[in-house]
């Protein structure tokens, strides 16, 4: 089934009343076209009658024509309709002509005269009858036409006024059709503006420079959104304040878990408490992801950002990363230049930290890393690559969902950290790039964002600005 139209509707709406009228005009038409036309040929037809009333004399028995057959014939020519005559007598008895005439309708005077519509044989025709006074007798004359030239004035008359106006009214339809789908194109214009934007970018939609009709529509929409926002908002900070209510009595049981461990106890107890060490550190290192995930989701509200230089971003945490490489015997290299964005420092570490956790969680003992930041096709980019396990084609999309690991994964991590990356990203209107490095084997990550110009950058901060050499 069609969904309703609103062009449809209102079209229909005005073809209806128009054909009504453009019917109701014509029919008025009709009647002053056949006025017309009997006006225009009733008086010709009159003259018949006069010629042959001139010519009826009255002898001492009776009444007479007194006019040549020829003469006649030459009354009664005409191109187009047949033409017929009667003299009828005082008495009603036929003098001349055709009896197949009815009599007239009304009763006559002498020199008068009447038109009226009859049949005959059939046919219709136009009648002029006259009443003449001759000697004692009132004779009456009559003459009879087709109405072939009379139908055809009435159609030429019919079409000349019904044409225009059918025509008015095919326009006024397509102006209206026209007319509703410009009138309609501010729908369309919110319609790309709304679909347009980011699931994250919640901000009302602006109704000034929107038609009055489609105002109450962007405001009811803007209600919703504000609710909406709202609603992430408090279940963001619900999460948020979880979490941050837990990481107290965590960092208690790990204190006296630590404590438990120092006290003489047998081996069994020894293990047991071994394993309560290792599973508060994953609780607390899920509560760490989940208050990160929570601060970089879209409801929390955006500062809008400061410039950032991403190469000091990695820069801060050099030394930590260092170390943790050394103690797994990675080969951790920088590669670092200016790439300068919009954004959050603290998220943008985050975003970091997970990015490099990963890659030296995941690539095995002996294996190589490299984090490198820079411009690439105007384009801010943080990108980590690795040596290790590589992740596979068909597990790429879904890495970045939340709590997702790859089923053969070992380790301690939560399956938190990509979601927490793709959402700083996007927070800073990037993205993500999966994909394996060049050389093949292992994962190269990369995650990209609008690039501020080192100016603009320079301008607004100035005395953060400094370029490290790049190392290795
Ligand atoms: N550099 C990498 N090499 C190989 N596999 C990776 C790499 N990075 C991520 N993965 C795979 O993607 C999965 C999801 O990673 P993610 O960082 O989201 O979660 P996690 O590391 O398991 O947990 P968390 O980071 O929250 O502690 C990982 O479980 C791992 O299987
Ligand atoms: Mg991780």
């Amino acid at each position: 089934m069609q969904p309703y139209s609103l062009r449809r509707h209102l079209t229909y709406w005005l073809i209806g009343p128009l054909l009504l009228l453009v019917t109701a005009g014509s029919f008025v038409s009709y009647r002053i076209a056949l006025s017309a036309a009997n006006k225009a040929y009733d008086s010709a037809l009159l003259d018949p009658v006069l010629a042959i009333a001139s010519h009826l004399r009255h002898t001492a028995s009776r009444l007479e024509l007194d006019l040549p057959s020829i003469a006649i014939e030459a009354l009664r020519i005409d191109t187009e309709d047949h033409v017929y005559y009667q003299v009828l007598g005082s008495g009603g008895e036929l003098i001349a002509g055709t009896p197949r005439l009815p009599p007239p309708p009304e009763r006559l005077d002498p020199d008068e005269h009447v038109f009226y519509d009859a049949r005959l044989e059939g046919q219709r025709v136009r009648v002029a009858a006259r009443a003449v006074k001759v000697g004692t007798g009132t004779a009456i004359v009559q003459v009879a036409e087709t109405l072939v030239k009379r139908d055809k004035l009435v159609l030429e008359l019919l079409l000349a006024s019904t044409a225009p106006q059918l025509l008015i009214a095919f326009a006024a339809v397509a102006l209206l059709w026209l007319s509703i789908g410009q009138g309609l194109r501010p729908l369309d214009r919110l319609r790309q503006e709304i679909a347009a934007r980011s699931p994250r970018d919640l901000r009302p939609v602006p109704e000034q420079d929107k038609p009055q009709e489609v105002r109450p529509l962007v405001g009811a929409l803007n209600g919703l959104l504000f609710r909406l926002n709202a609603a992430i908002g408090s279940q963001q900070r619900f999460i948020a304040n979880a979490a941050h209510q837990l990481r107290t009595p965590l960092a208690g049981l790990k204190t006296h878990a630590e404590l438990a461990r120092r006290q003489p106890s047998t081996q069994e107890l020894k293990s047991l408490l071994d394993m309560i060490a290792g599973e508060t550190q994953r609780t607390g290192h899920l509560v760490n992801q989940l208050l990160t995930l929570a601060r970089a989701e879209p409801g929390e509200a955006a500062s809008g950002g400061q410039p950032v230089n991403l190469h000091e971003i990695i820069s801060r945490d050099l030394r930590d990363w260092v170390q943790r490489a050394v103690g797994k015997n990675i080969d951790l290299g920088f590669e670092l230049e200016d790439a300068w964005t919009l954004g959050e420092p603290l998220l943008l570490r985050e975003l970091v930290a997970n990015l490099l956790d990963n890659a030296l969680a995941y690539t095995q003992a002996g294996g190589s890393v490299t984090v490198r930041t820079g411009v690439r096709d105007g384009e801010s980019v943080i990108e980590v690559e690795d040596n290790g396990p590589g992740i596979p084609e068909t597990e790429r999309e879904k890495v970045f969902e939340r709590f997702y690991r790859i089923a053969a994964t070992g380790g301690e991590g939560c399956g938190l950290g990509l979601s927490i990356v793709s959402e700083i990203a996007g927070r800073h209107s990037g993205r993500t790039e999966l994909s394996q490095p060049p050389g093949g084997g292992g994962t190269l990550i990369r995650a990209v964002f609008p690039r501020l110009a080192a100016q603009a950058a320079q301008i607004a901060l100035p005395l953060s600005t400094r370029t490290v050499p790049t190392s290795r």
